[in-house]
């Protein structure tokens, strides 16, 4: 891809000096306290206001990114199908999935893993197909794994859907020797064994790695490591798992590294942040990181117990809920961040977010198979809204999992292939990619449901390079309409139209035989003078674009 990561990661930083703070009128519900009506909560109107020519950090078009474990039929059958395969396919990857995710400008893809990365020994995974030794996935269902899907199946893959590669390397049962090899193997241009075998196998141009992850959660099933041991090894990687192709070395092209991060809140995760913070401070010059990992499911308890279809507004509300607390994680940990970097130029990387629900009934365990309801796109696009807000320290994030696993874009059966509501907030928010975040002044009112009261709408704002603006408006409020007048400066706009997003019901979900239950339709809205409204149906997601 033609674009510059740490051009844009450094971009975002340089515009903080401009970010202005976003003033929400939620800001106490936001942090659980529910607060008295106010006006706005009675009311059926809202009032935003925002300034185009006041603008914030750049949203890296990274926060939308996408994460492909092997992991039940997240790559065996959601991606790879292989080459005999009657189901269509380019060198056995199917053509379906890639055409839709083509659409949604994955910028970045993170493979192998998940828990599945500490396991992974990428050698397993080159040659002929038919040779390749079958394997096992102890961490899901301890299913056979037929390394058919290997380095350069999946970096074909990034290519075919226009991609970044973001690889993760084994810490936990791997070496650094193997995981340099794996380096050396993909990026160098000189004729080492290791790029003669890359050529042998198919590909004798370089790859390009733009990312990379020093293991995942090896606080957990990467290894059980304190945080001072994962920190030894992260220097040690850190040090040793280079880019080995000096064109791909220096400035904006270099692979950036992101250390495994924390996975929640509370004394034993921000002590896993100071820890790697406070090194990275007093590091010295042989090892660097560009990014801290964090992970953060919507769950509300372990194991997960709530249905992905088939809920009311009890659990549609309690999940939001849950879901809402994802901007004070971030605010916890960023305030780490700043004490050791006020500087921002470590990017906070939430690489696996979104809904963990029950498994479907029927399906098999350890697949983490579960349906994708109305309520997962208002909970991604909250979740997006929060990254946004925030985009000066969150400069990626990769949803979890992109094809059949958990909060899933796609889900497939065979030769059939279904969008999910989710997988339409991504495509909605296409624009917003690299866009410049603008802040956004409103009440957002109150919608309560037993002892849940909630924000009623959530809203961003950005402008892209073209001077459009686009305004993402979400209605939490499952049976009220919401009018919208939002006061314009710094911008003349002339239209403003765009997509608006709901279903019959909040647990409304896209299925084989009726695929397009939740799907975007066309919305226009009312520019008079510098005023704009619309009306925002309940429980919805709404992306207009107000064209100068
Ligand atoms: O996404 C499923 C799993 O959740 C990942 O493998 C792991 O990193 C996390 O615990």
């Amino acid at each position: 891809m033609g674009y510059s990561s740490v051009g844009r990661w450094r971009a975002a930083r340089a515009a903080l000096a401009g970010t202005a703070v976003v003033m929400l009128g939620f800001a106490s519900i936001a942090s659980s306290q529910p607060r008295p009506a106010g006006a706005a909560d009675r009311a059926d109107r809202i009032e935003l206001t925002l300034d185009a020519a006041k603008t914030g950090a750049k949203i890296d078009r990274n926060i939308f990114g996408q994460f492909a474990e092997h992991l039940g039929l997240g790559i065996y059958e959601g991606v790879w199908v292989g080459p005999d395969s009657p189901i269509p396919n380019t060198r056995g990857i199917r053509n379906d999935v890639v055409a839709a995710l083509k659409a949604i400008k994955v910028p970045n893809v993170r493979w192998p893993g998940g828990c599945f990365a500490d396991e992974y020994h990428w050698r397993k995974g080159l040659g002929p197909l038919k040779e390749r030794p079958a394997t096992l996935n102890p961490n899901w269902g301890g299913v056979l794994e037929p390394n058919t899907f290997g380095t350069h199946e999946f970096m074909d893959f990034a290519a075919q859907i226009g991609s970044e590669a973001y690889l993760s390397v084994n810490v936990g049962s791997g070496t650094p020797q193997e995981a340099a090899d794996w380096l050396e193997y993909l990026t160098t241009a000189q004729p080492t064994a290791l790029a003669k075998e890359r050529a042998a196998n198919g590909h004798a141009a370089p790859y390009k790695i733009a990312y990379l992850g020093i293991g995942n959660e090896n606080w957990d099933c990467g290894g059980n490591m304190s945080p001072e041991y994962y920190l030894s090894q992260l220097r040690i990687y850190s040090r040793f798992v280079r880019n080995f192709n000096p064109a791909q070395q220096k400035g904006d092209g270099q692979m950036l590294k992101i250390a495994v991060g924390p996975g929640g809140d509370g004394p034993r995760w921000t002590e896993w942040t100071e820890t790697i913070m406070k090194a990275y401070q007093g590091r010295q010059w042989s090892w660097d990181m560009h990014g801290l990992s964090l992970h953060n499911y919507t769950v509300v308890r372990w194991p997960p117990a709530y249905k992905s279809v088939g809920f009311g507004e009890k659990e549609y509300t309690e999940i939001l809920e849950s879901t809402l607390k994802t901007e004070g994680l971030i605010k916890q940990h960023s305030a780490i961040m700043d004490k050791y970097d006020p500087e921002k130029k470590v990017a906070l990387v939430v690489d696996e977010w979104g809904a963990w629900y029950a498994k479907l009934p029927g399906s098999t365990e350890g697949f983490l198979s579960q349906q994708n309801s109305l309520r997962d796109a208002i909970l991604a696009a909250l979740n997006i809204n929060v990254f946004a807000r925030h985009a000066d320290r969150v400069r990626m994030a990769n949803i979890a999992q992109m094809v059949n696993v958990l909060q899933a874009m796609i889900l497939t059966d065979k030769e059939k292939m279904v969008l999910t509501p989710t997988y339409h907030v991504f495509k909605m928010y296409v624009p917003f990619q690299d866009a410049t975040f603008i802040p956004i002044t409103y009440d957002a009112g109150a919608y309560t449901h037993g002892t849940i009261t909630l924000p009623r709408v959530d809203a961003i704002a950005a402008k892209d390079a073209s001077g459009t603006l686009w305004l993402a408006l979400t209605n939490l409020d499952p049976a009220r309409p919401i009018d919208i007048t939002t006061r314009l400066a710094g911008i003349n706009a002339k239209s403003a139209a765009g997509e608006t997003l709901t279903a019959p019901a909040v647990d409304s979900v896209n299925t084989f035989g009726a695929p397009k239950t939740v799907t975007p339709k066309p919305i226009s809205a009312k520019v008079q003078g510098d005023v704009l409204s619309v009306s925002l149906e309940p429980k919805s997601v709404t992306v207009l674009a107000l064209r100068p």
